[in-house]
């Protein structure tokens, strides 16, 4: 996708630095083979490495997906030692070879607590360019919107994934339009809105796990060129998109400092601003404080790994 102009444009060239590690050499270069042999018109270089300092020379985009992916019956939070570390080691190099203006999205799980690592480790990028997959958990959310309603998922829009990209992510139904009014007063069931939507949707990356023992893979590759053209797009008027990014100065009193995913808008030039408008109730704002108190445990679990003293990983 990135190769063929879908996500960054038809005219607009670009070199992939491919990142493994020597286990993975092998299959490294045969998708550079792959690649090569596509003869993608836009693909001016295609180079390969095990040194991330060396494969994040002057990006301008780092995408951080490979992490030890979860199995079945594993929690996001069994993770955190294991990807810790290398997102650790991924921050201070992409703190001395990239781009300063460099954008970050990490996919690999715990994907929140994943890119605070790694933003910790890069203080000379800008904090506000990190990013955390979340916006896989909106397009889930969209479908099932769609298919509750009977109306196809171009017509869902606004639809927002706060916090973590776990099962306590709230997924936002109060906010969410389809056909430009509010879903709730076109699917009016509260009770599946609460009890049935919201769990799919927050379960639903370990309910494809149980059934074919990997993580998805298709679904994400298409959220994650989603995600990059949400940045590289304007935003359409009254609509946004759902990205993890660091919660300093947010307009919902979210904690500073964690990686957080809000409503957001982006003018197409690769920044982004939260979204101010966004009505919450006290069922929203209780479940919101749920995954801000998951994520702020999950910080407390690395802060070796971020340069803090103290904590406790329960
Ligand atoms: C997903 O949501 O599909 C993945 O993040 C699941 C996982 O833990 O690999």
């Amino acid at each position: 996708m990135l190769a063929s102009g879908e996500v960054y444009g038809k005219d607009q060239p670009l070199s992939l630095m491919l990142l493994g590690s020597e286990r993975s050499y092998g299959a490294l270069e045969g998708v550079a083979m792959e690649l090569e042999d596509s003869l993608y018109p836009l693909l001016r270089e295609v180079t390969i490495g095990i040194d991330p300092v060396e494969m994040f020379q002057d990006a301008d985009w780092c995408l951080m997906i490979g992490a030890k992916p979860r199995g079945p019956g594993m929690e996001r939070a069994d993770l955190l030692n294991a990807n810790g570390e290398v997102f650790q080691v991924q921050g201070r190099a992409l703190n001395e070879s990239a781009s300063k203006d460099c954008k970050v999205l990490v996919v690999g799980n715990p994907c929140n607590t994943n890119a605070l690592i790694a933003m910790e480790n890069a203080p000379r990028l800008a904090r506000k360019n990190f990013h955390a997959l979340t916006r896989l958990d909106e397009n889930r959310a969209k479908c099932q919107l769609a298919m509750k309603s009977g109306k196809f998922y171009t017509s869902v829009s606004r639809v927002a994934i706060w916090g973590n990209h776990s099962t306590t992510q709230v997924p936002d139904f109060l906010n969410a339009k389809i056909g430009g009014l509010p879903a709730m007063n076109q699917i009016k069931d509260l009770e599946w809105f609460k009890k049935d939507f919201t769990p799919t949707v927050a379960t639903r990356g370990g309910a494809l796990i149980k059934k074919w023992g990997k993580s998805s893979a298709a679904s994400t590759a298409v959220s994650i060129a989603d995600a990059i053209r949400a940045l590289v797009v304007p935003t359409a008027p009254g609509d946004c998109f759902s990205t993890a990014v660091c919660s300093d100065g947010n307009p919902y009193g979210v904690q500073e400092g964690l990686i957080f995913s809000f409503p957001c808008r982006s003018k197409g030039d690769g920044d982004y601003e939260i979204c101010n408008d966004f009505i919450l109730d006290d069922w929203l704002r209780s479940k919101i404080k749920a995954t801000e108190d998951e994520l702020s445990q999950e910080k407390s679990c690395v802060s070796h790994l971020i340069g803090l003293d103290g904590g406790s990983c329960a």
